[in-house]
């Protein structure tokens, strides 16, 4: 087992997961840098740094789950940080406007097999892929996991008419958040006692391919509160959930 601790970020090869990667990387820890396609990973763990590798992980598919892994007990021996990143908005072509992922993901329209992707990624996904790296967290000393979530999935906040944001409250993205905070909170729960903490944070609206780089905020700034969480000390928080100014409502 080495000294240095590490976190694993899945969906690393762009948008804020190869940020929180190089935030992490320069917190100390070694980084494996989650993506389906491992050409990516490969390409986007040089930009990070000299200790960080290219990890082929497709949250979707259990045995690229299984295999990563196994792969980081034989290499490496343990894992510290676990920040669940990787997530889509939809399941249509590269590239949609905004408005159109909107319109689609409208509840009286959405395609039942977008909904069934869009939560196969950000919502089974994580659970697998937490399950199958569980053993390896609870090995460390203080393991930390972080769920990337989003406001649009808060009920409080789009249940409240004066919010403007609340049209894009559809069937797809935003309720898959919903489920994932909730996800969040049970694993909270369950490891309330062996000391890993598990929190979801909101990167704010972040310019990056999941929205067409329509969001406003910087992929620095929509690092902040994910790679915050990573590294809280034993007197940090867990079941919470917020973004860079403070806690949000579920
Ligand atoms: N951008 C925002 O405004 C915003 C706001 C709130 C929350 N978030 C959340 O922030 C997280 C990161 O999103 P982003 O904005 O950085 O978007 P992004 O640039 O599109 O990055 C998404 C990442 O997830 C990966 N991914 C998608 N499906 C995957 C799968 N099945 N297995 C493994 N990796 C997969 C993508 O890999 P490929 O390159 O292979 O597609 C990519 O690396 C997401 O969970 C998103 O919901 C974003």
């Amino acid at each position: 087992m080495q000294d240095k601790p590490v976190a694993l970020v899945t969906g690393a090869n762009k948008g804020i997961g190869l940020q929180i990667a190089k935030d992490l990387a320069a917190h100390g820890f070694t980084v494996l840098v989650g993506s389906r396609s491992l050409k990516n990973g490969e390409e986007a763990a040089k930009r990070v740094g000299p200790d960080a590798r290219a990890l082929q992980l497709d949250v979707t598919d259990q045995a690229s789950i299984a295999a990563a892994a196994e792969r980081i007990r034989s290499e490496l021996g343990r894992l510290d940080v676990l920040v669940n990143n990787a997530g889509i908005s939809h399941a249509g072509k590269p590239g949609r406007p905004l408005e159109e992922i909107g319109e689609s993901g409208r509840p009286s329209v959405a395609s039942l097999d977008e909904v069934r992707a869009v939560f196969e990624t950000n919502v089974v996904g994580v659970i697998a892929v937490t399950q199958a790296m569980l053993p390896l967290l609870r090995e460390a000393p203080a393991a930390r996991i972080v769920n990337v979530s989003s406001e649009a999935g808060s009920l409080t906040l789009n249940a409240d008419p004066a919010n403007p944001h609340r049209p894009m409250f559809g069937a797809v993205y935003s309720p898959s958040k919903t489920a994932l905070n909730a996800v969040t909170l049970a694993f909270a729960i369950e490891l309330e006692s062996t000391g890993i903490k598990v929190n979801a944070a909101c990167p704010g609206f972040t310019g990056t391919d999941l929205n067409n780089f329509a969001g406003t905020r910087t992929v620095e700034q929509g690092a902040r509160e994910p790679v915050r969480l990573a590294l809280l000390d034993q007197n940090g928080p867990t079941g919470t959930f917020s973004n860079e100014v403070g806690p949000l409502p579920w």
